[in-house]
């Protein structure tokens, strides 16, 4: 049985301040239900949610770290580092690290693995762009990103990653893909998995679909049989759009 995992990304958005206001009102609105959930907050803000989401079922993830255990990299923050404020997930090979920051499959793969000698639950993004959507090439695309972040992990850490298939060209676009192709593309990387490890364990991993998702197309996309859960991006922000979106 996979559980239902929707889980807000706020990207390079709100301040300390802002985050606490967001996380004193979410928690009185969310209640522990069959669906996880989970805030992928800028670094500055994850103290402050871990501490005011504790007990509350309500998990905190970061949106990316370095694979280094530590080292002469500016700017760049550790997974010990995380593990220490306490986080649950992190956030790995997003496509706007991918397109704005030079992160390849390579050192997303990197990344998995240092987050898997952790106990932080690493959250994989993969899609294709517009190009090659257009192309026909979206299953070449994305299963071959699959293969390649998950080279070399073996079937015990496979099963804690999580998937999130977000097509570029549905990102902050307002254009969601159809809940038929998501399921597609989600059943294109559950099939993936299974030809790289076997079908029992593909079966466990949860394989979430991002991109423009809101509270009006949620139960659509929720309802499909191959997605999993949701990474939600714009909608995420506002708490009441968070928790309709839970509550699909
Ligand atoms: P969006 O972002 O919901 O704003 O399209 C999704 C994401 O980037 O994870």
């Amino acid at each position: 049985m996979r559980i239902p995992f929707i889980a807000g990304n706020w990207k390079m958005y709100k301040t300390i301040a802002q985050a606490r206001a967001f996380a004193d009102e979410f928690k009185n609105l969310y209640h522990d239900t069959d669906v996880k959930t989970a805030i992928f907050a800028p670094y500055t803000q994850l103290e402050t949610l871990v501490e005011a989401f504790k007990g509350s079922g309500i998990g905190v993830g970061a949106q990316n770290v370095h694979f280094a255990k530590e080292g002469a990299y500016t700017g760049e923050v550790s997974v010990a580092m995380l593990e220490e404020i306490g986080v649950d997930y992190c956030l790995v090979g997003h496509s706007e690290r991918r397109q704005y920051f030079a992160e390849t499959d390579e050192s997303v793969n990197l990344k998995l693995k240092a987050l898997l000698e952790s106990k932080i639950l690493p959250v994989v993004c993969v899609g294709e762009n517009l190009e090659e959507r257009e192309a026909g090439k979206e299953e070449v695309i994305v299963s071959g990103q699959i293969r390649a972040d998950f080279d070399g992990i073996c079937e015990a850490d496979a099963e804690k990653i999580v998937v999130a298939y977000e097509p570029v060209w549905a990102i902050g676009t307002g254009k969601t893909a159809t809940p038929e192709q998501a399921n597609q593309m989600c059943k294109c990387i559950r099939e993936t998995l299974a030809d790289i490890y076997d079908e029992e364990t593909a079966d466990k991993i949860i394989i979430q679909y991002g991109g423009s998702v809101k509270p009006e197309n949620a139960t659509e996309i929720m309802n499909m049989e191959e997605i999993d859960g949701a990474l939600v991006g714009g909608a995420s922000l506002e708490p009441l759009k968070f928790i309709e979106i839970i509550n699909f």
